[in-house]
């Protein structure tokens, strides 16, 4: 997916999780662009691969995970061969930060927040203590967090301003690529509302460009330019917000959409039945094939390549045609 000002270009990512049930493919050969300014939603169910692939780009793996791919370039520059030492100089928060799931649960109870980001910045650049501490006041205000709380211990605040806090200390380093994962699953819809649309004003103050990763589609709807759509591992569609909803082309993403429920039309919520693969003996050909309700013998041998339609609109499905809008 060639997009001229590509500002994150992955080709062909792999992570492999060994279990004591043998190697789990949790991601299995995605290729995407993000292009620059962009905001780019990931959704798909649990298990998908969403954080896998987020930690697999910034080589954040856990110890059993293992990674290859053909090239990651960020800001022009790929980090396929980059040193460790390199990466946390050069790239990671400075260049492309990231806000892990659950990050609420990320700050150290035990150090006041302030020194938290003191010491975050000092991981990667020299920066004296009062400056730090100056542009954290700021960011804490620009998402609506008192900056006395610099003061307080991640305890004494809560879920959501700890999440706030997290995207501020995210964006310390002015990165240019943020990724976040999960940032308003937990939180009650107020917050959650309150988030999005603190991240909309973050984007346009720091030209961001991001990853959104949420199992939640009207999230995405809300935030995103254009939607990446994860199955079983596999990126199988990619499309901009409004063909994603409007013209979906993989029977996966057709049924995610029907999921989601619309008050206005009284339409009843219809979920996708079956369960996502076992990720450790995934079914031959398409993954989804079990699922999918139109399901031909080819989809059980053959596993179909995410393929280019008109519109900028990809999709992995044997039977692709049937859905393009023409
Ligand atoms: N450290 C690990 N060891 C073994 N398997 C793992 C590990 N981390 C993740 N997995 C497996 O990899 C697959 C992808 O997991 P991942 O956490 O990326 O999914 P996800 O799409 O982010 O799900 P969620 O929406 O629940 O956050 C799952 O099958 C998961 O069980
Ligand atoms: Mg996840």
């Amino acid at each position: 997916m060639p997009s001229a000002t590509s500002i994150l270009s992955v080709r062909d990512l792999h992570v492999t999780f060994s279990t004591p049930r043998g190697p789990l493919y949790a991601v299995q050969g995605i290729s995407f662009d993000l292009g620059e300014g962009e905001t780019m939603g990931l959704v798909g169910e649990s298990g998908s691969g969403k954080s896998t692939l987020a930690l697999g780009i910034l080589r954040l793996l856990p110890l059993n995970g293992k990674w290859t791919a053909k090239s990651i370039s960020v800001m022009g520059q790929d980090v396929v061969s980059m040193s460790e030492r390199d990466l946390n100089s050069a790239v990671r928060w400075t260049k492309l930060a990231y806000v892990p799931q659950a990050s609420q649960n990320a700050l150290d109870p035990l150090y006041r927040v302030g020194d938290q980001f003191v010491e975050t910045v000092a991981a990667h650049a020299k920066v004296e203590r009062e400056d730090v501490l100056k542009k954290a006041g700021t960011l804490l205000e620009q998402v609506g967090v008192d900056p006395a709380k610099l003061q307080s211990y991640p305890w004494e605040l809560s879920g959501g301003q700890k999440q706030r806090v997290m995207i501020a200390m995210a964006l310390i380093l002015e990165p240019k690529i943020v990724i976040l994962d999960e940032p308003t699953t937990a939180l009650d819809t107020i917050i959650q509302a309150q988030i999005l649309e603190l991240f909309k004003q973050m984007r346009s103050f720091q030209k961001l460009s991001s990853i959104f990763i949420s199992h939640d589609i009207s999230v995405i709807s809300n935030i995103a330019d254009r939607v990446g759509v994860m199955y079983a591992g596999s990126l199988v569609e990619m499309a901009s917000v409004s063909d994603i909803f409007k013209n979906p082309i993989h029977p996966y993403t057709q049924g995610l959409r029907e999921s989601v429920p619309d008050v206005r039309k009284n339409k009843p919520i219809s979920f996708i039945p079956g369960t996502p693969p076992d990720m450790v003996n995934p079914p031959p050909g398409c993954r989804f094939h079990p699922r999918c309700p139109y399901v031909q013998e080819v989809c059980k041998k053959s596993d179909p390549p995410l393929l280019p339609y008109p519109g900028d609109h990809y999709a992995a499905c044997h039977f692709a045609e049937r859905w393009v809008k023409q």
